[in-house]
């Protein structure tokens, strides 16, 4: 086959693909109305008693916990002063020592994810004083994630970070969301893994290097002997 007739064939085959592009079966936006009134709205005021009130569905409850969690532990600033650290409690009394947590595409344990919560924390604090907006705007939470052994389940969360930047008048969001996996351990709740992953832009990069997970027998197949390259 001569070069000409190779390039015929390579781009009628481009034409094609571009003629056909890949069609999901439910058309992407405006979401149906159905849908949107799926997701979870939880009040702040009120999420953390809605966290433990049995009256409420389990997936609710389970939302609602996930919502009073980030309200406290979320590495904004609370006054006006820059390094403001009152988040901390929070995320000791949320986050468990034993979790694993990711931010975009790097994995932590829970040192490592402190440690860049407080790098997110000082460049909240000193980027928009207080007008920070969080990542909560809805849940998705199925009553089928809820764990049936315990308190816990899987919750996501979708939203925007962002805000008025000092000296500026106008609100910059960005999408944000974040997974979580919340276990009934020593008879309370933990937010025993977080994923979360945001467009917010930074000036001070992820560490390359975040540390490996421990495997967990319970739910995962752990190779023995050796480390898994995966997990
Ligand atoms: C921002 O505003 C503060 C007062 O609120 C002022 O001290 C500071 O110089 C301003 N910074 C810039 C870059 O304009
Ligand atoms: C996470 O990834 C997004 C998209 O690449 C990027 O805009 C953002 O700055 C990243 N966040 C951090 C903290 O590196």
């Amino acid at each position: 086959m001569v070069w000409s007739s190779l390039f015929v064939v390579a781009s009628s085959i481009a034409a094609v693909s571009a003629a056909t592009p890949y069609r999901p079966g439910v058309a992407p936006s405006p979401l149906p109305d159905q849908a949107v009134a799926a997701r979870l709205h939880i009040k702040p005021d009120t999420a953390c008693q809605t966290a433990d009130d049995a009256r409420q569905p389990r997936n609710i409850q389970l939302a609602a916990w996930v919502e009073c969690q980030i309200l406290a532990f979320y590495p904004y600033p609370r006054t006006e002063t820059a390094d403001d650290t009152d988040w901390l409690p929070g995320y000791v009394a949320a986050i468990h020592p034993d979790g694993r947590f990711s931010w975009n595409n790097t994995r932590y344990n829970y040192d490592g994810f402190l440690k860049i919560y407080k790098g997110f924390s000082s460049a909240i604090g000193s980027s928009y004083g207080t007008g920070w907006q969080q990542w909560r705007d809805y849940y998705v939470a199925s009553p089928d994630t809820w764990d049936p052994e315990g308190r816990g389940g899987v919750v996501t969360a979708h939203g925007f970070t962002g805000g008025i930047l000092r000296n500026h008048t106008e609100a910059v969001n960005y999408p944000n969301a974040g997974y979580f996996v919340v276990k009934e351990l020593q008879g309370r709740r933990w937010i025993w893994e977080l994923r979360e992953h945001g467009t917010s832009p930074s000036t001070t990069p992820l560490p390359e290097e975040g540390q490996k997970w421990v495997c967990n027998p319970t739910y995962e197949v752990c190779e023995s002997g050796r480390e898994r390259k995966e997990l």
